[in-house]
């Protein structure tokens, strides 16, 4: 049996950036046991955030994110593993950091700051789909 390798995309968000936290995000990634694929620290723009957010499209919290998230530099990888997209995701806890369990990266490292968006230090892929659609915006070419 060989491994089926699958790669997710990650942010480390403006908040995590800012905190100093992504070498500790890193960490955890690298720990569980997935491999570090392409990594780069940028201040995201309008357009790639209109394109990777699309699915949150005219809800509420869609102008404020995209504000939060061209508010600082943020931490971009891929990150490669057998089950590496609900794996991260499992290591990341839920949206919410009030409520995300601890041992995960956002119920140990994240809480609510009275932010009109919920402020939660990383995102990581839903999907194969979502997966390769995301990893095409921040590393094209890839
Ligand atoms: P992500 O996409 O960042 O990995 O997080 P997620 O799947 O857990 O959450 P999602 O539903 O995709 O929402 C994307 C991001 O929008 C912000 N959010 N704020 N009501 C709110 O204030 C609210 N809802 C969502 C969060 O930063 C969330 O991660
Ligand atoms: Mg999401």
């Amino acid at each position: 049996m060989t491994e089926q390798l699958e790669r997710s995309l990650v942010l480390v968000k403006p908040d995590g950036f800012a905190r100093g936290l992504t070498g500790e995000v890193l960490r955890r990634i690298e720990a569980k046991g997935y491999r570090l694929v392409a990594l780069r620290v940028l201040v995201p723009g309008v357009e790639e955030l209109h394109r990777h957010y699309a699915e949150h499209e005219g809800k509420p919290f869609f102008e404020p994110l995209v504000e939060f998230m061209m508010s600082g530099p943020v931490t971009a990888a891929v990150i490669e593993g057998q089950g590496c997209i609900p794996g991260f995701r499992s290591l990341a806890g839920t949206t919410n950091p009030t409520e995300a369990a601890p041992g995960t990266i956002r119920g140990d490292l994240g809480r609510d700051w009275g932010t009109t968006v919920q402020q939660n230090i990383v995102h990581g892929s839903d999907s194969p789909e979502s997966a390769a659609r995301e990893i095409a915006i921040w590393f094209p070419g890839l």
